[in-house]
């Protein structure tokens, strides 16, 4: 009689896995019970993020170095793991500036890699769907604090168009197939995981305000340029709810466990992950100072084209039905995310000692 073959009840496929939100999901599955696998074709990633997931958990996790836009690929991976239960989609581009330069670059491959992907899900019937979205499908929000339920509005760039496209192509497709889906609109994720060993890699110049904040404070970037301070609000620079990279990626094994529980009341439901507390650029700055020590050199320039004044996020329908609780303050947020920047500082010496032979 040959062997029954093992099938995990709980092996996840992790799209975007050396990614920033994808690396600390992963470790937080893991650490949570789950088996887990990666594909991530490297593009805008370090296959060297999963070292770092190892040393964190000390689990392997396997990468597959595929391009999700490659069909034939893709389908070789659930070939290959016809046990994936969960699928959790990170992977795709997701620079709001160049995606207004390259509008096609992003419609091909953030649409084309999420419909490679539901068609494997299709195939293999795989129950389970996390998409990761974000809170720029309400563009500039009537008012604040956004629940789901705020108009989703114009999107303000090509990015933000392809998360609105993606949540209508998964809700579309979960009406007619098995798959219950989760939607989650990420509101501002900050920080790096407490050890350290895994966080935010910016390519090239950071576009994003927190690691734009710890490479001027490191001497990597001049200067920090705040992007108005005429705004109408407290103290005239913009609003956002900046949430603990920690926190995130925790609700995503929570969004998993809710679908395995078959918790769900639709096929496709949203959440907001934000803190519900908006906080100023001036005031993130202020606290980062406060923490690192660092007197920040910055200067008011000119507002940024497409920002929105203000939005922040009611969180109750996550807190509630997913049993999510914030752990990390705004504090937090900059210490994990200044200790980040100070230990890529210290690998960036070793590396150069490594490769420059001085021991
Ligand atoms: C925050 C605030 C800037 C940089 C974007 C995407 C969103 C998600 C997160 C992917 C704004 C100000 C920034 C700087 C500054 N991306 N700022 N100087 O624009 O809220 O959200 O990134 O999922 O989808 O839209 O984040 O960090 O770029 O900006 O003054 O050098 O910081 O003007 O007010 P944003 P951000």
């Amino acid at each position: 009689m040959p062997e029954e073959k093992q099938v995990s009840m709980s092996k996840i496929l992790v799209t975007g896995g050396c990614g920033y939100i994808g690396s600390h999901t992963i470790v937080d599955l893991v650490q949570n019970g789950f088996e887990v696998v990666s594909v991530d074709n490297n593009s805008r990633s370090h296959a060297s993020v999963m070292q770092g997931i190892e040393k964190i958990t000390g689990q392997k996790v396997k990468n597959y170095k595929v391009d999700l836009c490659n069909f034939d690929d893709t389908f070789a991976i659930f070939q290959e793991n016809e046990d994936i239960t969960g699928i959790i989609h990170f992977a795709a581009y997701k620079a709001v500036g160049e995606s207004v330069e390259q509008p096609l670059m992003y419609f091909e491959n953030n649409l084309n890699s999420l419909i490679n992907l539901l068609k494997c899900v299709q195939e293999f019937e795989t129950p389970h769907f996390v998409f990761s979205s974000s809170c720029t499908v309400y563009g500039n929000p009537d008012s604040i604090p956004v629940t789901e339920a705020s108009p989703i509005k114009p999107a303000e760039s090509p990015y933000g168009l392809t998360k609105q496209m993606g949540e209508q192509i998964i809700t579309e497709f979960s009406k007619v197939n098995e798959m219950h889906a989760i939607l989650l609109r990420y509101f501002n994720p900050v920080g790096a995981h407490p050890s350290s060993l895994i966080g935010e890699l910016p390519v090239g110049k950071p576009s994003n305000l927190v690691p734009a904040i710890t490479q001027t404070a490191i001497g990597k970037l001049p200067q920090l340029k705040v992007y108005g301070d005429d705004y109408p609000t407290r103290d005239g620079s913009c609003i956002r709810d900046y949430i603990h990279i920690c926190d995130i990626s925790h609700a995503h094994t929570l969004a998993l466990q809710y679908l395995i529980d078959k918790k769900y009341s639709e096929k496709c439901e949203v959440f907001n992950l934000g803190t519900g507390n908006g906080v100023t650029v001036l005031e993130v700055i202020k606290a980062f100072e406060k923490v690192s020590g660092v007197k920040l050199n910055y200067s008011i320039g000119p507002r940024r084209p497409g920002d929105v004044v203000a939005i922040y996020a009611n969180n109750d329908h996550a807190r509630t039905s997913l049993n999510w609780n914030i752990e990390y303050n705004l504090d937090d947020m900059m210490s994990s995310a200044w200790n980040w920047e100070l230990h890529l500082k210290q690998d960036e010496a070793l590396f150069n000692k490594q490769n420059t032979g001085l021991n």
